[in-house]
């Protein structure tokens, strides 16, 4: 066993330099890339009934189906943006985000849902919110229209009226007139697929259930609606504000479950009917509903022996209308599904249309929502599909992000992002995609849909048992400030210590390595230039890791941690202390007690010129001050978090 632990360190070594070489795929986004954060109204605004706002379509549902809602929660308070969004645009000052997706409370700018009566408090909260924005360098992108609208509107039908159409060009109006001297960036609708079915399912107000029909007939409108605004942008206020306009496309990429090819088919089928329902009208060369959606509904209605296809049609004028209203592509994306062919659903249904069924691949991670498993390849994928169906669009990702049940130790959320921005970056570089930018959803924890606050996407923790609703930024609230999805942290850490070292370093001795018998704590400690211990037999170890620093006792539970620049401080049996500076690397605590310390670039404590690190602290501050794209700073941002290690460790 002694003797295999060498070869065991050999291996290590070879996992290590390995992952290096593997990992020097560099993430990289084009000069002028965006990095932006989202939140929607009624999830994070809460004053629902505050200055004159009227009751929305999600007022009403929770107040008159509580248990709708998990833990019955609502979105009475939620983080209280309302009142403390002066907080939230520090907090995205802070992260370094230059720009915020918000979206408008159309109940609290037209209470009674028409443009009739403009509620200036309304008007006023967001102006002030987009003056602080501006304020602090944050460019806002504001959608019009995030799922909730005035009850008053639900009572004559909601979607499924068109009126509803009017109306909303009515508020997009009122919208562009107040904020776009300032707002640059608008989303007309948010997801109309998820909207849809709310009329067609049960997934949000008013949970009409109306299979077959309602998801058809809310979309139609939604799409009219949608193209209306856009051409009044167009006509109106273009010439003046100069703006873009979009909405933001939601759904996710079916994968072939199997090699038939049947269920290729039916793969393609599914990505037709979610992206494609409301992309294929807007942003294909023909225009219109995909011809395979058209098709398979129709024939279901013929054999229905209905009248007329379930699926309403456009007129030609009414294709010509909506076709191109783009001027950009806004996309929501968060998972994929695996897909096999087969007759389900209700009848009538649209699960029964698209003749399909829709599951997960269960070797992809967990997220807190079933139906959001992990698969970060699956962005690169989709926006691949979008490319080769309507053409190189600039795409601008309007929400990704991961869904946990909370804490700030964050790691699968910095995972997720961390894989989705490496994906999008592949994207970029390899497929020649043109994606401008890339929004979390979401900078807080809020109010979840039918969730409640049981999930939380925010990269900030909201404590919604408090009245006052504190902030706490996460694990990877930091991960998203300092850019570490940029550059490899780990071989900069290394790159950084080894340049620093360099300097600091009076001399170079070689330790005698020490050796000892396996009793209580076998410790192996080793460098890539040397071996500092060899199962020498220690009373006690501390390491420095991204989950904090820890002591290590003999009996320790048996872990794996991935170390970060910092101390690690081996107690003798004699009780003398060695200190050693570490760069990067792994800590592997055995079952048998036995404890492997590898590091990439280690240095006794007492090598290092405690001034000289304080001269080099100051020169990577002002180094960072100076930085100007973001590889740059998050470089710098190491430099800076290395050499203020090395200042603590020597002083
Ligand atoms: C607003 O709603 C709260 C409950 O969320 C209620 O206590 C309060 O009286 C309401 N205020 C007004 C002005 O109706
Ligand atoms: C649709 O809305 C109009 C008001 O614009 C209303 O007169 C009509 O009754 C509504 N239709 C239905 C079916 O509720
Ligand atoms: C499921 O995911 C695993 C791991 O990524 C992959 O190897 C496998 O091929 C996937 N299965 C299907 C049916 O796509
Ligand atoms: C892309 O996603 C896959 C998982 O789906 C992940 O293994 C890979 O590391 C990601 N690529 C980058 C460059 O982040």
């Amino acid at each position: 066993m002694y003797n295999s632990n060498l070869s065991l360190l050999i291996i290590l070594f070879v996992v290590l330099f390995n992952n290096e070489v593997n990992a020097d795929y560099k993430v990289t986004f084009p000069k002028g890339f965006i990095f932006s954060a989202a939140t929607a109204a009624y999830q994070v605004e809460g004053a629902w009934n505050e200055s004159g706002k009227s009751e929305s379509n999600w007022d009403r549902l929770v107040h008159t189906h509580p248990s709708f809602v998990a833990n019955k929660d609502n979105g009475d308070i939620a983080c209280d943006s309302y009142h403390k969004y002066k907080q939230d645009v520090q907090l995205l000052k802070d992260i370094g985000f230059k720009m915020y997706r918000f979206s408008l409370s159309w109940s609290r700018i037209l209470p009674k849902g028409t443009k009739e009566f403009i509620n200036p408090a309304g008007i006023n909260y967001y102006n002030n919110l987009i003056n602080e924005l501006l304020a602090n360098d944050i460019e806002p992108m504001v959608t019009i229209y995030h799922w909730d609208h005035p009850q008053i509107l639900e009572d004559i039908g909601g979607w499924l009226n068109e009126s509803m159409v009017e109306y909303f060009v009515d508020y997009a109006d009122v919208a562009f007139k107040h904020f776009g001297d300032r707002v640059k960036w608008w989303i007309t609708i948010n997801e109309p697929l998820s909207i849809m079915n709310s009329y067609e399912g049960t997934s949000g107000p008013p949970a009409l259930n109306y299979q077959g029909y309602g998801g058809y007939l809310s979309g139609h409108n939604l799409l009219k609606a949608h193209a209306k605004a856009y051409h009044l942008y167009d006509q109106k206020y273009r010439p003046t504000q100069q703006g873009k306009v979009s909405f933001a496309l939601n759904g996710a990429l079916g994968i072939s479950a199997t090699s038939m090819e049947e269920d290729k088919q039916a793969a393609e089928r599914f990505t037709q009917f979610t992206l494609g329902w409301f992309a294929h009208p807007v942003y294909s060369s023909t225009g219109d509903y995909s011809p395979v959606m058209r098709e398979f509904i129709d024939r279901n209605s013929l054999e229905e022996g209905l009248p007329q296809s379930r699926l309403p049609v456009f007129t030609a004028e009414e294709v010509k209308e909506i076709r191109g209203t783009y001027d950009y592509m806004g996309f929501n994306h968060y998972s994929s599904n695996l897909v096999i062919s087969g007759k389900v659903g209700p009848f009538p249904s649209l699960l029964r249309d698209i003749a399909l069924i829709p599951f997960f691949n269960f070797s992809w991670p967990a997220s807190a929502n079933p139906t959001m498993r992990v698969f970060p390849e699956g962005i690169r994928l989709t926006v691949n599909w979008l490319r080769n169906q309507y053409g190189n669009v600039p795409v601008f990702i309007t929400e990704n992000g991961f869904s946990d049940t909370g804490g700030t130790n964050d790691y699968n959320r910095i995972n997720y992002l961390k894989e989705n921005l490496g994906n999008l970056s592949l994207a970029i570089n390899e497929d020649g995609i043109n994606i401008i930018g890339h929004t979390v959803w979401s900078i807080l924890d809020n109010f979840e849909w039918a969730s409640g606050y049981k999930q939380k996407f925010g990269l900030v923790e909201v404590d919604f048992n408090h009245p006052d609703r504190p902030r706490t930024m996460k694990e990877s609230a930091e991960f998203y400030k300092k850019k570490s999805f940029l550059i490899d942290k780990m071989s900069a850490f290394t790159r950084t210590t080894r340049a620093a070292v360099s300097l600091l370093s009076s001399r170079s001795r070689n330790l005698n390595i020490k050796r000892g018998y396996a009793d209580e704590m076998s410790f192996t400690f080793a460098a890539a230039n040397q071996v500092y211990y060899n199962n020498a037999n220690v009373k006690q170890v501390d390491v420095p890791s991204f989950s904090g620093s820890f002591g290590i006792l003999p009996n320790h539970v048996p872990t794996l941690a991935v170390l970060r620049p910092g101390v690690v401080t081996v107690f003798d049996k004699d009780g003398s202390a060695k200190k050693v500076f570490v760069s990067s690397g792994t800590v592997t605590i055995n079952d048998d007690s036995s404890v492997q310390v590898l590091a990439e670039e280690a240095h006794p404590i007492e090598d290092l010129d405690a001034s000289a690190a304080r001269e080099q602290l100051s020169k990577a501050q002002s180094e960072l001050s100076k930085a100007s794209s973001e590889v740059e700073k998050a470089e710098a941002m190491i430099a800076v978090e290395v050499a203020e290690a090395i200042v603590q460790a020597t002083s």
